[in-house]
């Protein structure tokens, strides 16, 4: 005889996960991002093509322990990342988009976001949440970008790629959103490798452009600013430091997705944009508003990374539009450009 009731007289409680496995299962939440971390570095997704793929030959062709792939496998699946079919693993929407051929990855992306350097911040947050600073500064003795150029050039390169490959998934919807067409010269600073400025250069066939950063992120710019590329004979790849100068005068000088860091440097940066200019040039603050985003978890996830690396953040409608006017800027209006993105549009006053 056994001992065990039949499950219909056990009482199941409520339906969907109960507070207990809601917080166990967020507790060991990491164990996501090492998982894609480590699926990316072993190189499953582009193993994977349209056919299933039975585990043991995956792993032999990636040269991993079978047994501990499995379990790898089984952790991303609770994600949508992989699916199993009964002919083996097979990609899912989420998982293509770990290919590096994919036209969207986020292979890099997701390589930056759990950088050695990142899960060794996450454990001075209580002392950030106490003294209301990220410790960078004091822990490296030097600010992010500086140190991260200078000192994990590797992790630089993957930074470099994940910007162009989150510029890919909102340049399209910024082209469409900007009314360029009265505009002459055009400063895309902080623009990285400058992907988003090729995109408006193209979307703009009258349209000159700049794109200004830090000698390490121009170093190997947009094939299409190279000195042959297509848009060669439009644009301009310079070396330069927004905190000390912005060295260009433009018609519009964007800033997209660099001003989340330090309230001080946001508004240093913004200064030197408006004095770069002449009145009536327009600066423009392209960003995700914490307070407007349909990706909430996401943005408030990047936001305590940001303050633990660069002392930033990622902005409110209300604070963003503080440091601008704290800048000397006048505010014109805030805009929505695509899902992801807002434009903070101003004008240097007269
Ligand atoms: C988050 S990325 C955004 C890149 C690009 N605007 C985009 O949306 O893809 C921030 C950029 O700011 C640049 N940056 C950081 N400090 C800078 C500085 N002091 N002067 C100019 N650029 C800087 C970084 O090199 C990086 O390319």
């Amino acid at each position: 005889m056994t001992l065990i009731r039949s499950s219909s007289s056990i009482p199941d409680g409520v339906s969907g996960p109960s507070p207990v496995t809601m917080l166990r299962d967020l507790s060991l939440a990491s164990a996501a991002p090492a998982a894609l971390r480590a699926a990316i570095q072993i190189g499953v997704a582009d193993e994977i093509a349209d056919a299933p793929v039975g585990v043991e030959r995956l792993a032999a062709a990636l040269k991993v322990n079978a047994a501990v792939l499995v379990r790898l496998l089984r952790n991303l699946r609770c994600y949508g990342v992989f699916a199993e079919t009964e002919g083996g693993i097979v990609h899912t929407p989420v998982s293509r988009l770990l290919r590096s051929d994919a036209a969207t990855s986020l292979r890099s992306w997701v390589l930056w976001v759990t950088e050695p350097w990142a899960w060794q911040l996450w454990p001075d947050l209580e002392q950030a949440v106490r003294s209301g600073r990220g410790a960078f500064e004091d822990t490296y003795g030097r600010d992010f970008f500086t140190h991260l150029h200078k000192e994990w050039p590797e992790s630089t390169e993957i930074f470099n790629q994940s910007q162009t490959e989150l510029s890919r998934l909102t340049s399209a919807a910024l082209a469409a959103t900007l009314d360029l067409s009265e505009i002459k010269t055009f400063a895309d600073v902080g623009g990285g490798r400058g992907y988003t400025l090729a995109t408006l250069l193209e979307a703009n066939p009258h349209l000159h452009g700049t794109l200004v950063d830090l000698p390490a992120a121009v170093m190997h710019p947009d094939p299409r600013l190279h000195p042959d590329g297509t848009l060669a004979s439009r644009s301009r790849v310079m070396e330069g430091d927004c905190l000390q100068e912005v060295p260009v005068e433009a018609d519009v000088y964007l800033f997209k997705s660099i001003l989340e860091w330090d309230d001080e440097k946001t508004v240093t940066a913004l200064r030197n944009a408006a004095r770069a200019g002449r009145p009536g040039s327009r600066v423009l603050v392209v960003t995700n508003l914490i307070d407007d985003s349909p990706e909430i978890r996401y943005a408030t996830g990047i936001d305590l990374l940001f303050l633990l690396n660069t002392n930033g953040k990622r902005h409110t409608r209300t604070g963003v539009t503080r440091l601008v006017e704290k800048a000397g800027l006048r505010l014109d209006g805030v805009s929505p450009a695509g899902q992801l993105l807002h434009v903070i549009e101003t004008t240097v006053p007269g």
